[in-house]
């Protein structure tokens, strides 16, 4: 495991998903002090803006991180995203983080829509981007792509009317396995992150659904997660992702234990 020290990524930038809390903040402000700049990507101008305030309050300069208010999932709005992060110089470092749980319920209920709404933003939107800073870091002999999954690729089975979660997520490792054998030899590595089960809004959020509408089951596993206090914090995870993004390790599937196939959401 490559440990990273400060300023190992000064002059890098790193554009980062869902960076407005959770993993994806905690990632942010992991990168910071390891002197990336920053490139901030989610929905909510609110809660990037408190990731911005994080950011200036552990000494990022201001100039150095942007801000971009975007839907991943709209076509559009994540063209303009890509537009305006290229315009501010190369990305060297793509932490494809942000996703929907949703659709969550029984399979024959999930209408084909809500199916293709979470491919868009799980699976579409990571790849949109890699295709985007891809040039630029091939160019430079030099990227970085990490792309959030979960352990429910490894046992798809644990999560019981989560199809479309972990059909995304199965989808975006194998995109990121065959984009990384593809990369040999460049200097750019793409590796997969198995978080664990981290204690964020996306827990909370599965925790606060009716036990009826995604099932009990479900919801009685991500309710235990909480009360047998398994859940760990966002920095935790994110120290364990920033430990291993310096290295020329391409095409792992890295976890945040290594212990590989731990069963989270
Ligand atoms: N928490 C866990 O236990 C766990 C376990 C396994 C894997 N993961 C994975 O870890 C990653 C982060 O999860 P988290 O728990 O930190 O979730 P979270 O707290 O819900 O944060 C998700 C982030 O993604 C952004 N996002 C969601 N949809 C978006 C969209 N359409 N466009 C742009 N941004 C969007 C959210 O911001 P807005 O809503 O403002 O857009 C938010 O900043 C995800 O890939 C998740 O699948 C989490």
């Amino acid at each position: 495991m490559t440990v990273e020290v400060a300023g190992a990524f000064t002059g890098r930038t790193a554009l980062v998903t869902g960076a407005g809390r959770g993993i994806g903040r905690a990632v942010a402000l992991g990168l910071a002090d390891t002197g990336a700049d920053l490139i901030l990507l989610a929905r909510s101008a609110q809660q990037l803006q408190a990731t911005r305030t994080a950011l200036a309050e552990r000494g990022a300069g201001r100039g150095r991180v942007t801000v971009i208010v975007a839907d991943l999932g709209d076509q559009e709005q994540r063209a303009q995203a890509v537009a305006v992060a290229l315009a501010r110089g190369q990305v060297q470092i793509l932490v494809n983080n942000a996703a929907t749980v949703e659709p969550l319920g029984a399979t024959a209920e999930v209408p084909a829509s809500d199916l293709r709404w979470a491919f868009e933003v799980n699976v579409i939107a990571p790849v949109a981007l890699a295709t985007a800073v891809l040039p630029g870091m091939i160019d430079a002999g030099w990227g970085r792509i990490v792309n959030v999954s979960s352990g429910i690729v490894a046992h798809p089975e644990a999560m019981v009317r989560g199809n479309a979660y972990a059909a995304t997520k199965a989808a975006l490792e194998a995109h990121t396995l065959n984009l990384a054998a593809e990369l040999h030899g460049t200097g750019v590595t793409a590796n997969v992150y198995r978080p664990g089960r981290v204690d964020t809004a996306m827990q909370e959020w599965i925790r606060g659904q009716d036990p009826e509408r995604i099932g009990a089951d479900l919801h009685e596993r991500f309710t235990c997660f909480a009360t047998s206090d398994e859940l760990i914090t966002p920095e935790r995870t994110a120290a364990s992702l920033l430990a291993r993004l310096g290295g020329v390790q391409n095409g792992a599937v890295w976890d945040v234990d290594d212990t590989g196939g731990a069963m989270d959401g």
